[in-house]
């Protein structure tokens, strides 16, 4: 299966130094590129910055914004049998980027944002995408609720749920927790190492992918 995924922050440059970003290492996104890659798939990361090692055998493209995300899955999404969106990417992100280093002046500065494109919810209006498509949601209360309403809305196969509340689990770390919201179930996958829990959403993802084929 030719599988693409998105992982890590995006980074929405303010001035020549700055930057809006978030705490997202990447592991989760990395965890199941290798996943899928150690289960024979062809997968293409499509990644903000991050320290990590790409797996081998994974095809990379490099971003830093969500514009540049944005444009590299509508780019190579149309290939694809799978998307997987494991990306924290900025919702919003600064309405100027200004030329020169932004000088200190009052005591407040107030910064003007303006929305970044919703990638997930282009996919399969906008971009057309007919392959299985896997979302992640990243909540801090009424996690099931929240991630079942964004699988309608952005009609997706699958939403991947992490509580982010949670100290010790989720962003920057090696361990996660996860619900799998399906139309017709849920799953929960209890608190475990990032690359054992993709190696159960490759397997889940793999169902789903022999279900539209039978
Ligand atoms: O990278 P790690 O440190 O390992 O942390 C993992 C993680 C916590 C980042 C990961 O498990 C996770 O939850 N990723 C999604 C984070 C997120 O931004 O969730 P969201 O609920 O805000 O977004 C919902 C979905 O829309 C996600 O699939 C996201 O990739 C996508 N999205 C969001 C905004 C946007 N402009 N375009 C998008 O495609």
């Amino acid at each position: 299966m030719k599988v693409l995924i998105t992982a890590g922050p995006t980074r929405e440059p303010l001035d020549p130094v700055r930057y809006l970003t978030n705490r997202s290492s990447g592991k989760m996104g990395y965890a199941l590129a290798q996943a899928f890659a150690d289960a024979g798939h062809q997968v293409l990361l499509v990644s903000g910055p991050s320290q990590l090692d790409v797996p081998p055998g994974v095809d990379f493209l490099p971003i830093e914004t969500a514009d540049e995300m944005h444009q590299a899955v509508a780019r190579h999404l149309p290939r694809m049998e799978a998307a997987v969106f494991a990306a924290a990417v900025a919702d919003y992100r600064p309405a100027t980027v200004a030329g020169q280093k932004i000088k200190k002046a009052g005591e407040t500065l107030t910064l003007e944002l303006v929305r970044t494109p919703d990638i997930l919810g282009e996919a399969r209006d906008k971009m057309g995408f007919d392959g299985i498509l896997v979302g992640f949601a990243a909540e801090t209360e009424n996690l099931e609720a929240n991630a079942r309403d964004k699988l309608g809305r952005k009609r997706c196969d699958l939403i991947v749920a992490n509580d982010v509340s949670k100290p010790d689990i989720g962003f920057d770390s090696d361990r996660n927790e996860l619900l799998l919201v399906f139309p017709e179930h849920t799953v929960a996958l209890p608190e475990d190492e990032k690359h054992h829990l993709a190696r159960h959403v490759v397997k889940e993802i793999e169902l789903l992918a022999a279900g539209r084929k039978s």
